[in-house]
């Protein structure tokens, strides 16, 4: 049984989406062991103590520094013994120290195709800002691995999704999660946790059922 810890920042949307993969069985072999947030008004943090789910606030405000609380924050998930961390909307810089401790363990739900509307600045609505501007008619959703790089590691799965021409940031937002986001990332974690994801000179390979 795969332990995870899911970082989030905000809604936990996504989240939800994890939630409900494990409860109607999509995903069977992971079990969602804490929630973290470094947001304590988290909506994210209030659907996993409904689950039943451990939730816990690590915020930078609470350290005196950045690196008083990236320790922390490690620390508290070393403790929680987990096999897999998932960033689902986490909007805080993920420190060296952690990729390191959890190279290929640590993956990311991003809002579009990557390496479009991705790197530093483009986070939640910015993203789908930034592709009405600049006109583009397909848009969608990655999961990738986290490297020390922003949005660069290896990409576990993609889905397309059309951006209509009468589209705000809002509606697009919506129709990215509903039709990529929500799919893709429970689908990314049972593949995981199936064993069925391997990276071969820094890009994923996944072994299909029955092959
Ligand atoms: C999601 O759209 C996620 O892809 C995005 O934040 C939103 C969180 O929504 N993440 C990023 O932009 C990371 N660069 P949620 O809290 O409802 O899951």
């Amino acid at each position: 049984m795969l332990k995870l810890a899911v970082l989030v920042s905000g809604g936990g949307t996504n989240l939800q989406a994890v939630m409900d993969a494990i409860d109607n069985g999509t995903i069977t072999n992971a079990r969602i062991e804490v929630v973290i947030s470094n947001n304590k008004d988290a909506y994210a943090l209030t659907r996993a103590a409904e689950k039943g789910i451990e939730n816990v606030c690590i915020s930078p405000k609470d350290f005196a520094d950045r690196e008083a609380f990236n320790q922390a924050f490690l620390s508290k998930l070393n403790s929680c013994g987990v096999d897999l961390v998932v960033l689902a909307g986490f909007l805080v810089l993920i420190p060296p120290e952690m990729i390191a401790a959890y190279r290929y363990r640590i993956i990311n739900i991003h809002p579009s195709l990557i390496p479009s509307f991705c790197g530093k600045g483009y986070y939640g609505l910015k993203v789908h800002e930034g592709a009405l501007e600049r006109g583009v008619k397909i848009t969608g959703a990655t999961v990738h691995f986290v490297d020390e790089g922003t949005d660069t590691g290896p990409i576990l799965l993609q889905k397309a999704v059309a951006v209509e021409d009468d589209d705000t940031p809002e509606i697009l937002q919506r129709r990215v999660m509903e039709e990529a986001e929500w799919k893709i990332l429970p689908e990314a974690i049972g593949l995981i946790a199936d064993g069925r994801v391997e990276i071969e000179n820094g890009k994923v390979r996944i072994r299909r059922s029955g092959i």
